[in-house]
């Protein structure tokens, strides 16, 4: 068995693209991972995404963009409005919690701050399960909460979100049919034959491939403004004043903090790699994001640094290969990271994506990293991500 690693820019985008390469990322974690899309391969994989794919459209994001998430926004920072402080990292949960529960198809029916409660601890347990490949806890003990979560959490969210919709869809109840994953597999459920149990990780995957992402992101994108800031005081208002400079600011971060490392595949047959490799089925194909991404031949000498201001070359992209490429290219990408900007793009209609907006709105409110606590990365993690992250902001802004 040979580990194939790819850390050149170019290389690593052709081996993302190699269609006989199959996910072995999440092997470890399939206690939620087992038979999710990401996990997918070959016509299964075309069958479900194609399917899924519905859900992600301009029109759905704008209405997000524009009516949901702004209230989203506002009313998570409510209860920290007293204080002026928060744990950036908890904030990002619970405001992409309330996102992606409503794409994934999870109803919260009460509404109360108990129920948002339950919710984002299963949401914590399913991350620390999907990313058991980097975890350092101990394995089965993860394994043991992830079981239990998903029991809750079928209890008390999915079989009640599945009731409703099933009424919706057999006639029963005159509200709308919802606009999200579950409602999609349920109104399909003849085609795909999905078994209970992988309907149930699906949508817990969702919940979590929606949020953990985008909140890594952010707490990134956040530090790396703030610490660019100090060495150029100049461009203060450039934050404050130019959203398209911000969403720069979060794709420029992305790029150097990719929210996995690497991604890992698999030959499913004898299979040629970039480079003139060969490799059998039982080696594994390691595409190193973090290091590519930092390829000086594509990003230049200073690839390694935060700079927003940066130019790629044409075809690439700011953020690198940060949401991945190929058959199991980001399908939030949009959502969570807006469309690029160009010369010309009006800063009033553009779409900037959730992790933007919630930038925004932070930095309106004056926000900054708290100076008398300090940040600490996440300890149970392997992967490079904060685990608190400490800010002050102006109650009064925004
Ligand atoms: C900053 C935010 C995000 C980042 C950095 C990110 C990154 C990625 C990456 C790198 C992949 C490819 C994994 C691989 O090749 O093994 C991926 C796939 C995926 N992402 Fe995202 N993602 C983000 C947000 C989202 C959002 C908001 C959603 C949904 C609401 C989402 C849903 C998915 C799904 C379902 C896949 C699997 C697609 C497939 O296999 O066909 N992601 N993401």
């Amino acid at each position: 068995m040979v580990d194939h690693i790819f850390t050149d820019y170019n290389e690593a985008t052709s081996a993302l693209r190699i269609k006989d390469l199959k996910q072995s990322l999440y092997d470890d974690g399939e206690i939620i991972m087992d038979q999710v899309l990401v996990c997918l391969h070959g016509d299964e994989h075309k069958k479900r995404r194609k399917l899924e794919n519905k859900i992600f459209t301009r029109d759905v994001f704008q209405y997000y963009e524009n009516t949901i998430f702004p209230k989203t926004i506002n009313k998570t920072l409510e209860p920290y409005k007293k204080s002026g402080k928060m744990d950036l990292v908890d904030y990002g949960f619970r405001v992409l919690l309330n996102l992606t529960a409503d794409f994934s198809g999870i109803d919260r029916p009460e509404k109360s701050i108990s129920e948002t409660e339950t919710l984002l601890r299963l949401l914590k347990v399913f991350a620390s399960g999907a990313t058991l490949h980097h975890s350092t806890r101990d394995h089965e003990e993860v394994k043991s909460e992830v079981r239990d979560a998903l029991k809750e959490f079928d209890q008390k969210f999915l079989i009640p979100s599945i009731s409703r919709r099933k009424m919706i869809i057999n006639k029963e109840s005159s509200d709308e049919l919802p606009n999200d994953i579950l409602t999609i597999l349920l109104a399909n459920e003849d085609q795909l034959n999905l078994p209970y149990d992988v309907l149930q990780r699906e949508i817990a995957f969702y919940l979590l491939a929606g949020a953990q992402t985008s909140i890594h992101s952010l707490v990134h994108a956040f530090h790396e403004m703030h610490n660019w800031l100090k060495d150029n005081p100049e461009r203060k208002s450039s934050i404050k004043n130019d959203p398209i400079f911000i969403q720069k600011c979060f794709l420029e971060s992305t790029r150097l903090h990719p929210s996995s490392p690497v991604a890992l595949r698999k030959p499913v047959c004898p299979v040629k790699l970039p480079g003139d490799k060969d490799a059998q089925p039982d080696d594994n194909v390691v595409i190193d994001l973090y290091k590519s991404n930092r390829d000086k031949k594509i990003f230049g000498d200073d690839a390694d640094k935060f700079n927003p201001d940066r130019k790629t070359p044409d075809g690439q992209n700011l953020y690198g290969l940060s949401f991945g490429l190929g058959m199991h290219s980001c399908i939030g990408r949009n959502l969570a990271a807006g469309v690029n900007s160009k010369p010309d793009t009006n800063p009033d209609n553009h779409h900037y994506g959730t992790v933007t907006m919630i930038m925004r709105k932070l930095i309106s409110c004056d926000a900054f990293p708290d100076p008398n606590n300090t940040p600490k990365m996440d300890e149970k993690t392997k992967r490079p991500n904060w685990g608190y992250y400490p800010i002050t902001f102006n109650a009064k802004g925004g």
